[in-house]
């Protein structure tokens, strides 16, 4: 099938098409999705999907006091930070992509920047060599948060109720505490051997003095004090007043870069995301400074001109043209993606027919090895933080946030007296052209750290509308693994004419360029697949669990949120909605 002849896809599919799609199913989904079930509910008022349930019954609650999903993703997002402290923050960055529903649509950039005494060679030594560690952990690794401003903006943009009011769940979840999951109970386990260096960390302490248990309860009085300057004057106390103070301050004690001037000068930005079609939808992402929109939209033009489900390809088939796919969009990231601010991009040329024509042509039945393509380097594949939230109302609007402290706790320094914890996304930037990141990512020039530049991130928070109208709203974290992740997803139900649940549960399979390996999601993929992909020439490597998506799927007003089984997330659906006017 060529590009631009849309494919007839029904997703509210006949008999004949539910038998097909079982066959397919049976075919394609080689992973017991009993043992995976994702969590998922449905309602026509509203949907949160979160990574966690004190942050979605946050953004419910704001839907059914007559919020729309700015508002509740705005709350959602200081729930986050609050009882997601992994990856939800105040202290780091994200993009927020929203459709209303008059059509308008739109993408708030509030990445970190590199502070402005940041230059290119700061995480060289004298010989030129990248000193380990250095822009993943402590002071140095911060970049300058945007997250604050970011929520504001879109508040005062879109938001109907009063901003404090937006704040007040995660006041209350600060001061009066939450109870802990196993999910966070095991990961502040693995944080506590950060906690000589980094003592801050130590608020994460039960009051005996061991790490939380499932169960137990977090009070967080430091951040709630914080959280309350910013509902009371905004984005001023964050950048302006006593938290910047706390901030520079903290700074200085661990030789960081971030002064008064990074934090006065910080703006959020609103961006033209960017917009494609896919088989006859219309597919929404994110821009540069991230490179998600950029390669997924390579990645699923690449792919529209094969006949995915109708050829006889098999499971094996189908992942060598995305393994792919894959290869050549992540290559163009590494060769030409940055800060829009300071570098010239050709977006227009990546995101061609011709050229996608030409990348497909290229695809035989083999593997190419990812140096043809560049020069080859190679480098270690790490940890993946990060989360992301999708959110619709009963009104049609929706709006996908993905958000980051870059690793798990960022760069585990918590502000003084602020109780928040600082981003290490320095490390996005390439260190050195060539040199992997934390993610085995490779840049070059496009991406080199430069005072007050935005580094480049693979945040997709997507939205694909159907005739017009939100299909699916969705993302993901998983660092360099969040564009396949999505990509994924969008193959599995518009391809595959698999349910959301299916299309999530589905095991996954990434590509990255380089290293030149293909990833596989240990237990999902079956033998017979694996040993066909081998057999076309590429380097298999079994991993962990690949991302942790949150899907909204809208068909006539019905919404079905679902939150990945992989790692605990939680979708609720609003019920009793009060609409404003309405006794
Ligand atoms: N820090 C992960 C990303 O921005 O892609």
């Amino acid at each position: 099938m060529s590009r631009g002849e849309p494919m007839n896809i029904h997703i509210r599919p006949s008999f004949t098409q539910v038998t097909i799609t079982l066959i397919i199913t049976m075919i394609f989904s080689s992973m017991p999705l009993a043992a995976r079930d994702p969590v998922s509910d449905r309602s026509s008022e509203g949907m949160v999907s979160t990574a966690c349930s004190a942050a979605t019954a946050v953004g419910v609650a704001i839907l059914e006091m007559g919020g729309n999903a700015v508002d509740a993703a705005v709350a959602t997002g200081f729930a986050l930070a609050v009882t997601f402290p992994s990856a939800g923050n105040i202290g780091g960055g994200g993009f927020m992509l929203a459709r209303m529903d008059s059509g308008t649509v739109f993408f708030i950039d509030f990445r970190e920047k590199a502070p402005l005494a940041a230059s290119g060679n700061m995480y060289l030594d004298l010989t030129g060599e990248v000193i380990e560690g250095m822009s993943t952990i402590g002071h140095r690794a911060c970049g300058v948060p945007g997250t604050v401003a970011g929520l504001y903006m879109a508040w005062e943009m879109y938001g109907t109720l009063e901003w404090e009011e937006l704040l007040e769940p995660s006041i209350r979840l600060a001061e009066q505490g939450f109870t802990i999951d196993s999910h966070l109970a095991s990961s502040l386990q693995k944080l506590m051997k950060y906690d000589t260096g980094y003592p801050g960390l130590r608020k994460f302490y039960g009051e005996n003095g061991s790490p939380m248990a499932p169960e137990d309860t977090m009070v967080q009085p430091e951040l709630g004090r914080v959280l309350k300057m910013i509902a009371r004057d905004g984005p001023e106390a964050f950048y302006r007043g006593t938290i910047a103070e706390m901030i520079v301050r903290e700074m200085e004690k661990g030789g960081g870069l971030i002064t008064m001037d990074d934090l006065n000068d910080y703006r959020s930005l609103l961006r033209e995301p960017v917009i494609g079609s896919y088989r006859g939808h219309t597919v929404i992402s994110a821009p540069p400074p991230s490179s998600g929109g950029i390669v997924l939209l390579e990645i699923l033009n690449i792919l529209e001109g094969f006949d995915i489900p109708g050829s006889d390809r098999g499971r094996a088939g189908v992942e060598h043209l995305m393994i792919e796919a894959e290869r050549r969009a992540y290559s163009d990231r590494a060769l030409f993606l940055g800060d829009p601010d300071f570098i010239e991009m050709p977006l227009g040329r990546l995101l061609s027919r011709e050229y996608a024509t030409r990348l497909r042509n290229s695809i035989g039945e083999k593997a190419i090895a990812s140096s043809s393509l560049g020069e080859a380097l190679s480098g270690p594949y790490e940890s993946e933080e990060t989360t992301h939230y999708s959110i619709a109302d009963g009104e049609g609007n929706v709006v996908a946030v993905t958000t980051t402290l870059n690793s798990a706790y960022g760069s585990k320094v918590v502000v003084e007296g602020a109780g928040f914890l600082m981003n290490n996304e320095m490390d996005d930037f390439s260190s050195k052209p060539g040199v992997p990141n934390i993610y085995g990512l490779v840049g070059g020039k496009a991406n080199a750290i430069e005072p007050g530049k935005r580094m480049l991130s693979s945040m997709t928070p997507t939205i694909v509308l159907r005739d017009d109208k939100p299909l699916l709203v969705l993302g993901s974290p998983g660092g360099s693994t969040i564009i396949t992740t999505v990509a994924r997803i969008i193959v599995n139900i518009i391809d595959l004419c698999m349910s959301p649940q299916e299309a999530v549960s589905d095991g996954r399979i990434h590509h990255q360029w380089m290293p030149d390996k293909v990833y596989f999601e240990k237990g999902t993929i079956k033998k017979s697949t694996l040993e066909d992909l081998e057999s076309r020439g590429h380097i298999l490597v079994e991993r962990s669990p690949i991302g942790d998506a949150q899907v909204i799927m809208i068909q006539e007003n019905e919404m079905c949120g679902v939150s990945d089984p992989r790692r605990g997330g939680s979708s609720r659906g609003a019920r009793k909605v009060v609409r404003k006017g309405v006794e």
